[in-house]
């Protein structure tokens, strides 16, 4: 996570009692903690236990969308194309999986009072249309388009839309925490001056308003493929205070400082977070090459060991034809890929691009579900044929 975080009331030192205003009775002392108590923790202060569970079942399983036909090509497919009923739980579409990563998105057009908590996973969680709040045991966090949210592994919260219509999540999964990566660090974790982002520009939770809630409140629980309900006695969000580096927090992408070099420079000065099995960078509005003759589009290229996932977010993209917004292309390792014809002579002597987008960059292979084959640009991987 960014850096160190501290909302609400705390005792001055951790594992000691911390009474109530009635003097006698005790918050209760939650340690949130990774990679068995040697990671980064937080430590939070709860009005109830945060163990009571009144009861739980299975929900029935999400429609099962595979295709394991699917051949490995290049492919470009319509996010928006596929819209589903439902809230910020319910209205996901899974395009992309592979044991590490699910890529999906959602057009989230109705409210819910659940709450959420993915047992088995961290969220990248992408706000490209809509406002609103977040809500979660460590406070609020207001979002607006652009916010990339990480949301650590079992952080119990809620998406709450300003309006429901229009509103637009890219979600990317993993089983391993989002992280910022290590040569964006001094020694002692402070943001490098080199870093494309720094302290100032993240959004950590903002205001914790404790809910001394007693009633029946629906935990929607994911376990991998498998969904519970849980129903517990009082509001998740029952948390005085805490402090820590493990807290969920967002970061817009026009706040990323992008990366410009006289002559091509590679996505890896595009990276924004990593996790144990993939990358994401932001790529952003920025000044082009300006080498004499340089070209700005990339080189054609085989990424052996990536499979290279790109979200299209705004602006005319220099390199693709035929992309919209919410678009996505994947590019499997192992096979080459690059500008579409006329898109690499357009971009030389070019000033600029006005692009944002979203990359992810796999280490091991994506599997396209039916949501692909049900969006699917289906000249694409043809359209590197000479015109
Ligand atoms: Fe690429």
């Amino acid at each position: 996570m960014p850096f160190y975080h501290k909302l609400g009331d705390i005792p001055r030192v951790k594992h000691t009692a911390f009474l109530k205003p009635d003097g006698k009775s005790l918050y209760r002392e939650e340690l949130v903690s990774s990679k068995g108590f040697s990671g980064i923790y937080s430590n939070l202060y709860h009005i109830h236990l945060p163990t009571e569970l009144k009861k739980s079942r299975p929900l029935p399983p999400r429609k099962n969308v595979d295709w394991p036909e699917a051949p490995v090509l290049w492919m470009h497919f319509f996010t928006d194309k596929m819209q589903s009923k439902g809230n910020f739980i319910t209205a996901r579409n899974v395009f992309l999986r592979n044991p590490h990563c699910i890529i999906s998105t959602a057009h989230p057009g109705e409210d819910t009072d659940d709450f959420y908590r993915n047992a088995y996973g961290a969220e990248y969680v992408f706000i490209h249309h809509g406002s609103g709040t977040f809500l979660s045991e460590y406070g609020k966090i207001r979002f607006e388009p652009g916010d990339q949210f990480i949301i650590p592994r079992a952080v119990t919260h809620q998406f709450k839309f300003d309006t429901y219509g229009g509103n637009k999540m890219l979600i990317v999964e993993s089983d391993t925490a989002f992280e910022i990566p290590n040569h964006y660090r001094t020694d002692y974790g402070q943001f490098a001056e080199h870093a494309p982002y720094a302290e100032r520009d993240f959004k950590p939770p903002h205001e914790i308003e404790p809910q001394d809630e007693a009633g029946e409140f629906r935990v929607v629980l994911k376990a991998g493929d498998k969904y519970f309900e849980h129903i517990v006695p009082h509001h998740p969000f029952d948390v005085v205070g805490w402090d820590g580096y493990l807290f969920p927090f967002a970061f817009n992408i026009r706040s990323f400082h992008p990366k410009v070099g006289r002559i091509h420079l590679p996505p890896p000065v595009h990276l924004v977070f990593k996790t144990g099995h993939f990358i994401m960078c932001n790529f952003n509005p920025r000044p082009f090459d300006w080498y004499p003759n340089a070209i700005p589009a990339p080189y054609y290229h085989s990424n052996i060991d990536s499979d290279e996932v790109l979200y299209y977010v705004e602006g005319d993209f220099m390199s693709r034809k035929g992309v919209e917004e919410g678009s996505i292309t994947l590019h499997p390792g192992g096979m080459p890929h690059g500008p579409q014809p006329g898109k690499t002579e357009e971009s030389i002597g070019a000033k600029g691009t006005e692009e944002y987008a979203i990359m992810i960059d796999t280490y091991s292979p994506l599997r396209p579900t039916l949501n692909v084959r049900k969006t699917l640009d289906e000249g694409y991987a043809q359209s590197w044929l000479a015109e």
